[in-house]
């Protein structure tokens, strides 16, 4: 990406005023249930260019020193340009303002992207929630034809 989209883009808070961006929330997490869930207990951060939000994420506290990212998406035509990984260090950077000393991050076992980014930005497998995804929706999902069962939890210490 050149400097210049660089330069007009800007990471801030969802404002309690405008629409929520469930189109890339549910493109992280299809259970609009859990999105909610995640949203009234998460500060939600946008990705905003040129007037248009292309990319989200929320930062849940989980306990005293220790925020999780419980949703993080791009839009499909940015993706692929270091945006998402732009947000997880933006997320680092909040959750160590808070004081927080770790920071957590869950997604399929299936999701092989999306670990490959986790960990390349210093992330490390915590522990593994057997069966969440058996448990929490309603339809059974796939990723890449895996069908999507165990939550992955990564952590990193900030
Ligand atoms: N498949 C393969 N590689 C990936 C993927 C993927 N799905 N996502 C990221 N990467 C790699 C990139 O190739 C890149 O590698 P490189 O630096 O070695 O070239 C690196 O990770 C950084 O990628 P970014 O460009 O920063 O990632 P992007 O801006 O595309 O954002 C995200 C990543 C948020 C996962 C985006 O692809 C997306 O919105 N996907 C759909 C929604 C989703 O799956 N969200 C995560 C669910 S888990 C959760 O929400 C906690």
């Amino acid at each position: 990406m050149t400097a210049t989209l660089w330069a007009e883009m800007l990471i801030r808070p969802l404002a309690d005023t405008e629409p929520i961006p469930y189109g890339l929330l549910l493109d992280a997490d299809p259970s609009k249930e859990l999105v909610d869930l995640y949203l009234a207990q998460s500060e939600a951060y946008v990705v905003e260019y040129r007037n248009a939000v292309i990319g989200i994420y929320l930062l849940c506290p989980v306990g005293p020193e220790s925020m999780e990212i419980k949703n993080i998406a791009v839009a499909v035509g940015f993706q692929a340009k270091g945006i998402g990984q732009w947000m997880l260090y933006d997320a680092m950077e909040k959750a160590k303002q808070r004081a927080c000393n770790e920071i957590l991050i869950g997604t399929s076992s299936t999701s092989i992207g999306p670990l490959y980014l986790y960990q390349k930005v210093g992330f490390e497998v915590s522990h593994i929630i057997h069966n969440f995804f058996l448990e929490h929706y309603s339809e059974p999902l796939f990723d890449h034809g895996l069908h999507c069962k165990h939550m992955i939890v990564l952590k990193k210490v900030i």
